[in-house]
């Protein structure tokens, strides 16, 4: 991961406190960059046999679903054949209350779900995700990140207490790619077309970019801060982008403290979707170490859990020269966790 040069911000807050430095940009788009390395063409192939297994792998569950809808509807039309007519009047009756009580509950939750939004879009914690970054991802890059915001927005309508998320520089390709999500019209979020800093040009003082380069650590969370999360996925191919964009633009900057909690087995750097999940945990627990432990998936750590800062490197020296996200890793991470909000009971109809 890249090094920062020295923040200028000389009025940090006291959440925020200082640690390492920013790189160069590479701003070339992917068409403009060298041929690929060895490495790069393996992660290619790799990438290419895991997109191949995975269509193989849903095709495989759309049929196995297929057959036990099947299944049930034989099963359920036996019963009713077998049964006495009034037998077969109790059971359709009760068939139709369970799905009656099902749509309520549904409806319920729907409706909790909307109060805590509500509420979050007058006094939540604001939490921008700035998607002004299209024009440097590819096709894949940018279907990534837009199944990332997706998971972003599910996160956090389930939490008790979520944040107020906003969507900013929301245009062109982006934008095509958001509307083509489901119900993505009436998602209840801040869409804006034009750039936080135009957006919230009233509040600049109040703008933390969250990004690893960042000299300064956030330690907590201040009520009346922005933070924006860079809306990129690019395995770090830009490094230090959205340091020097921060810095340009004139706003602080903050990293997430990981390396006070854990050792990571490669960079600081984490996914969109892992960001807003650590600060929408960390909303919920007040607990650094909870969010970390609960979102951060196992292989990105090393085996020592909780790291003695007197004795740790200074953060920059923990950034490793190569950065690089496996793609593969990284979407199944997200599909794991996925499946883990679908299967895992909410508490409070959340
Ligand atoms: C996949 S990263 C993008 C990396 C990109 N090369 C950059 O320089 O920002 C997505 C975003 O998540 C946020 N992020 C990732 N890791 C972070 C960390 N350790 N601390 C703070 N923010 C982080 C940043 O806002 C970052 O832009």
């Amino acid at each position: 991961m890249a090094t920062a040069t020295e923040n200028d911000d000389n009025n940090l807050d006291n959440h925020l406190k200082p640690d390492s430095e920013p790189a160069p940009v590479n701003l070339s788009p992917p068409s403009e960059q060298k041929p690929l390395s060895k490495n790069a063409q393996k992660k290619q192939l790799k990438q290419q046999r895991y997109e191949a297994k995975k269509a193989e792998k849903k095709a495989q569950e759309k049929e196995h679903k297929r057959k036990e809808s099947e299944r049930k509807h034989k099963e359920w039309e036996e019963t009713l054949a077998n049964a006495t007519e009034e037998e077969r009047l109790n059971l359709i009756e009760s068939r139709k209350s369970l799905r009656k009580e099902r749509m309520e509950k549904r409806s319920e939750e729907k409706e909790k779900k909307m109060e805590r939004l509500t509420k979050a879009k007058e006094v939540g914690q604001n939490v921008v995700v700035d998607v002004d970054f299209a024009h440097l991802m590819s096709e894949s890059e940018i279907h990534s990140l837009v199944q990332q915001i997706m998971y972003c927005y599910a996160v956090n309508g389930r939490s008790t207490t979520p944040c107020h998320l906003w969507l900013t520089g929301v245009k062109g390709e982006m934008s095509a790619q958001l509307d083509k999500l489901p119900g993505f019209e009436k998602w209840f979020i801040e869409k804006e077309s034009r750039c936080y800093i135009e957006a919230m040009a009233d509040r600049k003082e109040s703008l933390v970019y969250l990004t690893a380069d960042s000299e300064t650590v956030l330690d907590d969370l201040d009520p009346k801060s922005v933070y924006i999360i860079g809306g990129l996925v690019d395995r770090n191919r830009f490094k230090g982008i959205t340091m020097n964009k921060a810095q340009e633009q004139g706003i602080r900057t903050a990293k997430l403290p990981i390396g006070e909690y854990m050792k990571m087995s490669s960079s600081q750097v984490l996914t969109v979707n892992q960001v807003v999940e650590i600060l929408v945990k960390f909303l919920e627990t007040r607990d650094w170490k909870t969010s970390f432990f609960t979102v951060i998936p196992q292989r990105k750590r090393t085996g020592v859990d909780l790291v003695d800062c007197s004795k740790s490197k200074s953060l920059s020296e923990e950034h490793p020269e190569k950065e690089g996200e496996d793609e593969s890793e990284e979407k199944h991470d997200l599909l794991e966790r996925k499946k883990i909000c679908v299967e895992v009971p909410l508490e409070n109809g959340s």
